[in-house]
This record gives C-alpha cells, structure tokens and sequence, in this order.
C-alpha cells in the first residue's frame, strides 16, 4: 500500500482527521471499485451516508484495498428522516453491518431534522455509541451555529466537525467564521461544485501558470483555507489527479482571486439553504 501524502488536521476532541478525502455520493456498487481506487491512490477519508445506499459497497471496496483499517478514516450519516419511524440505534446497527469494517470514524447527522427534539435524543444515543467505541468521533451536517449550540449545551461530547457545501462560489462566510470560533472543523461537500469548477476559466487561467487543472487548483484552494475537502470521482483519472495537489501552492493574491468567484456574500449564518 503506497504512504499517503494528504495532511491530517487536529480535530476538538483531539483526534486526527485526514484534510482530503473521497466523496461517495451517487455511486452505488461501482463504489466498491472507486473505494478501492481511492484507496490506493492515498485517499484515507471515505466518506459515505446511509442515504446513499452504498454502504456495503463502500465497506467491500475498502477490504478489497488491503488498508490497514486503523490508517483509514470513515465517515457514514445518519439522516433525519429515520428518526421518526424506528429507534436511532437500528439504523446505528444496520450502518454498522452494512459498512462491516468494525468501527465507524465519524458519523454526521446528515441534516437538521424538522423536529429539533431529535437532535438531543439522537445524539444521546449517538453517544452511547461512542463510549462502546463504536463510533469514534460525531459531527454535523448543513448545522447553522444556533442548532450547533443546542448539541453543545446538551451533549457530553462535541460536534467536531460541520460538513456543509463550499466551494469558492459558495463560502458560507457566515458559518466558517462561527464554526470557527467554536473549533468546530469545516468540511466541504460538493467541492468541485459538482464539476462546474473543473471547467471554470478564472480557475483555469491560475492552473495554467502551475501546470496544474481548475480542479486541482479548487482542492488547493480549500486545503490552503484550512478547510477539509472531499470530491467524488467516478472517473479513475478524476480520483487519481484530485489526489496530485501536494506539489505546489497558490499565492496570496490567487488565493484572493479565488475567493472573489463568491456568488454568496451574506456573512448571515441563518442565510444559508439549511
Ligand atoms: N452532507 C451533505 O448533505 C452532502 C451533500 C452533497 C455531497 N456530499 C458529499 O460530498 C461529496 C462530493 O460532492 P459531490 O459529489 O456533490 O460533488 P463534487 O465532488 O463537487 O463534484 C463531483 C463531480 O465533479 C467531477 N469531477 C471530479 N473530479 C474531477 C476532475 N478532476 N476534473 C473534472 N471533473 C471532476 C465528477 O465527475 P466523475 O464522477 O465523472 O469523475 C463529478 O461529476 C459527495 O460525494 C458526498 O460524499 C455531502
């Protein structure tokens, strides 16, 4: 298994997260492949949801690598919509045997439910969980600090991490600033924008001068902003290149060019899509 270069950040609870990681969303049983793929490539950090329907699949791809389950971070979700109808711990369970791979790194809960009663009662039990030794580490997902709040005033344990959609059109200034003042670890989802990036000419003009993609320069963007970033690709050639971001670094001033492709400049948490 080759060394992985991607640099880990220290996350609230002291743990150790991997910056750069693999993003499973609408893959299916080609996740096991991808997985594997990624895997090799030096990805460290999957991450996955129970929505996605790709648990197994994840879970097969990642024994096929032959990693080491101690050097991987893996991250599933767990969603709202399940709270109402069956006790969280089920779905707990079948995330777990679905994954099949011992342990789960972090689970996010995957959106603010309706009914924010479910957040403290899922998260007592998500706690439960964790002094098992079952879960290592718990998050959220598309939180605003308000609901943030409200976990860390009733939890024993901290979100560690708020996994929300950035990319250099949509900063969520608002959010990186409150999570941060909180030391909560921001990670983007939809990095790549869902591919628009990848095709951007603002992007594409600062590749060029570091013989680089607009892709790759995205990724670098977001790993230079401290941020921790996870784009999907189906592609092998996508999953191999967007690891290839270690051998340069954007300057100051494109770095500010970068972020001047905002589309959204509220810096009012609350005005975010959650
Ligand atoms: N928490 C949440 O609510 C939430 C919501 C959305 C996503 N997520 C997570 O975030 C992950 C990433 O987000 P995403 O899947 O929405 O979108 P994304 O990673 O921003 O973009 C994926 C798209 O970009 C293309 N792509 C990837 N690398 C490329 C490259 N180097 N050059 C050109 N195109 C490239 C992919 O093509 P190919 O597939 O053809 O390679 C795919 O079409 C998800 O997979 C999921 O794990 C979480």
């Amino acid at each position: 298994m080759n060394e992985s270069k991607v640099p880990y950040i220290t996350l609230s609870d002291g743990g150790m997260i991997p910056q750069l990681g693999f993003g499973t969303w609408t893959l299916r049983d080609d996740a096991e492949d991808a997985v594997d793929t990624a895997i090799k490539a030096g990805y460290r950090l999957i991450d996955t949801a129970s929505m996605y329907g790709n648990e197994e699949a994840v879970g097969r791809g990642i024994r096929k690598s032959g990693i080491d389950r101690e050097s991987l971070f893996v991250t599933t979700k767990i969603t709202p919509s399940e709270m109402s109808q069956r006790p969280q711990s089920q779905w707990i369970e079948e995330s777990l045997e679905r994954l099949d791979i011992g342990w789960i790194d972090l689970m996010l809960f995957h959106w603010p439910a309706a009914n924010e009663k479910y957040h403290r009662e899922t998260w007592d039990v998500l706690e439960e969980y964790a002094a098992k030794g079952l879960i290592k580490h718990l998050g959220v997902s598309n939180f605003n600090p308000r609901q943030i709040d409200d976990l860390l005033i009733h939890g024993h344990l901290p979100p560690v991490v708020n996994q929300i959609e950035l990319y250099p059109y949509r900063q969520q200034i608002g959010n990186v600033k409150a999570d941060g003042e909180r030391n909560i670890a921001i990670e983007c989802y939809s990095p790549l924008a869902e591919g628009r990036a990848a095709k951007d000419p603002v992007l594409e003009e600062i590749a060029k001068a570091h013989g680089k993609t607009a892709a790759q320069v995205t990724l670098r963007w977001e790993i230079q902003k401290g941020f921790i970033t996870i784009p999907k690709g189906r592609n092998p050639a996508h999953i191999q290149s967007n690891m290839d971001i270690w051998d340069f670094a954007l300057t100051e001033k494109e770095m500010e060019t970068i972020a001047s492709l905002n589309e959204y400049t509220s810096t009012d948490p609350e005005d975010s899509p959650w």
